[in-house]
Formats: structure tokens, sequence, C-alpha cells
């Protein structure tokens, strides 16, 4: 129990905004799992960001209950992680309106993401759109986090929050623990099969760029070898010069834990086809076990909602701690 104390404690999300991918199992998820021991780990389906775009109801529930199967599936073993739905613990929205209250309009009109997503839904830049920041930071500081695990394209929104949460306490004494952004040390950053440039991503418009976690085996094998490489037929680890080859060396790598000196040797002389071939049937049986146990527990909808309801009083007893104290701190009258 007193260990319990003193562990570190790590917050992070994932929208339930698209299928989850091959990139947020490699580059988030899976690395996730190993911190449970070491740290005192919350992870959200971040549902209330998700309505920041317009969402069909429908898919949204279906996509978020099959994420909480398989963050299970992925090893976030629930016993040991408190897994759950943003929505599900009100204090997320309480601590944002009072967040927005201490956010200025300045710097959340300079934040990318933010002219990004308007620029790419210019029909409907709603509010939420913009003080989106300003509810990331409830998620973050409601459970007084040490380090938040996010990719690159976050790291923006972990520093803004530290910035509210120094304004926040500079007014009213230690409220909120400032957040480090945590890039965790094992980590793949998943490129696009066929942009290779960026980040493989659920919005990329070109579907054969990205891989689902929970997709069907014929469908990965296409899409790997459709798979973008260069002219040199030779399969050699270089980034810069060779974005494609050497995205497909880092998952084959990720997926059968050989370096990219063994993987030089596997392919030497043989072509791009044999090497693509090879890296989509290691994704397929990479994805295998975590597809078959996801459709497992998404029969089993009872036990889902035990843990996602468990989750929720967890998450909502730290939460509701960190919140009336900020009540209490800005002069709301206790009820
Ligand atoms: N904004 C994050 C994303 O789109 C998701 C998210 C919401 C999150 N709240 C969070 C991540 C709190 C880390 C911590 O990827």
């Amino acid at each position: 129990m007193e260990n319990e104390v003193q562990k570190k404690r790590i917050l992070s999300g994932i929208q339930p905004s698209g299928d989850l991918t091959l990139g947020s199992y490699l580059g988030a998820i899976k690395n996730w799992a190993a911190l449970a021991d070491e740290y005192d780990c919350y992870y959200m389906l971040a549902d209330m960001h998700t309505i920041t775009v317009r969402q069909v109801p429908a898919d949204l529930r279906r996509r978020t209950l099959t994420q909480v199967a398989a963050y299970i599936a992925c090893g976030l073993d629930p016993e040991k992680n408190v897994l759950f739905v943003q929505s599900h613990v009100p204090a997320h929205a309480q601590l944002a309106w009072v967040l927005d209250c201490y956010t200025m309009f300045g710097e959340l009109s300079r934040m990318t993401q933010f002219k990004d997503k308007s620029a790419k839904n210019a029909d409907n830049i709603n509010a939420g759109l913009f003080t989106y920041p300003a509810l990331m930071a409830a998620d973050i500081l409601l459970y007084q986090a040490d380090l938040v695990p996010v990719g690159g394209d976050q790291k923006q929104h972990v520093e803004i929050c530290r910035d509210i949460a120094t304004r926040f306490n500079g007014v009213y004494g230690d409220v909120f623990k400032l957040p480090e952004p945590y890039i965790p040390q094992v980590g793949a950053r998943v490129m696009s099969l066929t942009t290779p440039e960026n980040k493989m991503s659920k919005s990329d418009k070109d579907q054969n760029g990205c891989v689902y976690m929970l997709e069907k085996p014929e469908d990965i094998l296409r899409k790997f070898k459709k798979a973008v490489t260069d002219s040199d037929a030779c399969v050699r680890y270089d980034p810069a010069a060779k974005p494609g080859v050497s995205n497909l060396m880092q998952i084959y790598s990720v997926a059968t834990g050989r370096s990219y000196g063994e993987i030089e040797q596997e392919f030497d002389g043989l072509g791009y086809g044999d090497f693509k071939k090879a890296v989509g049937e290691a994704v397929v049986e990479l994805l295998r076990p975590i597809r078959e146990e996801t459709e497992r527990l998404l029969a089993d909808k009872a036990y889902l909602e035990s843990v996602y309801r468990t989750g929720a009083e967890k998450a909502s007893y730290v939460a509701n701690r960190t919140l009336s104290k900020v009540y209490k701190k800005v002069g709301f009258l206790a009820r």
C-alpha cells in the first residue's frame, strides 16, 4: 500500500474517433502495457474530445466499446490500470469550465492543432474545437498526473496544460501538479505505408496507408504488398533517404524482435516483393491474437461494462478530490 502511494501517476488517452491503427498499437498502447507495474496508470477514452468533430452517434458508441475491448486485448490489465470513458466522469466537464476561465483566447488561437483542424473542418469551427486544450488540461490535472505519454503532435497540448496549471497555482497556491510529456524509450513512430513522410493516421485520406489493429488478414497483406518503397531494390535502414523501406523495417523489427542488421541480412539479395510479403505476414501474426481477443471480449458485454464502470468509479474518486479543491479555491459555495 505504501508503495502504491509513492508510484508516479500516468494519464493518457486516445479518442475513439476512428478504428485503432497499427500505429496506435506500436506507438502507444503496446508501451502503456509495460508501465503498469512501475506506475499508477489511468487510460481514458476521450469521447468528449471526439465530438469536436461531427460523429455518427451509433458509430461513436460502437468504437468506444470496441476500444475498451482492444485496450484490454493489447495487454492493459484492468486490475492494474484504470480504464475509463471520459464522459463517464463528469468532473472532466466541470473542471474544463473552470480552466476555460484561466485560459487565454490568444494562447488557444496559437495552437497548431486548432489551426489544422479548423482548416479541415471549415464548416464546423465550433467553440469545443477551440477550447479543446482546456478540456485536455482538465483530463490531466484532475489526476495530478506526473507523466503524460503522448506523441509529438500532442506535446503542445501538454505544454499549454502546464501553462494553465502554473497560472492557476500562481493565484491559488499549489493546487495542481505540473505534468511532463513522456515519450517512452521504446516506441515506434509508424509512418503511412503510402506516404511514409507522414505518420500513419486513421484520418489519412488514402486508406491504403493505414493498417487497422482489427483489420482482416487479407486486407493487411494487400496493404503491405502495395506499400511505397523506392527504386533501390535494397533493404537497408536509412529513414532520410529510404523512408518507405525504413518504415517497413521498423514495423518488421518490432513485430519480430529482429534488429535492423539482422533484417538487412535476411533480405540480402531478395527483392522488395519478398520483403513486403514478410512484413505483412509478421503484422498479421502480431495482430491476430489481439483481434481474436477483442472479438472474444466484445461478445462479453457484461464483462466490458464491469470494466468501464469500475474504471469510472476509481477515476471519479481521484478526480472529484481535485475538483472539490478547485471549487473551494475559486470561491464556489459548498453545497
Ligand atoms: N488529444 C489527444 C489526442 O487526440 C487525446 C487526449 C485527450 C489526451 N485527453 C488527453 C491525451 C489527456 C493525453 C492526455 O491524441
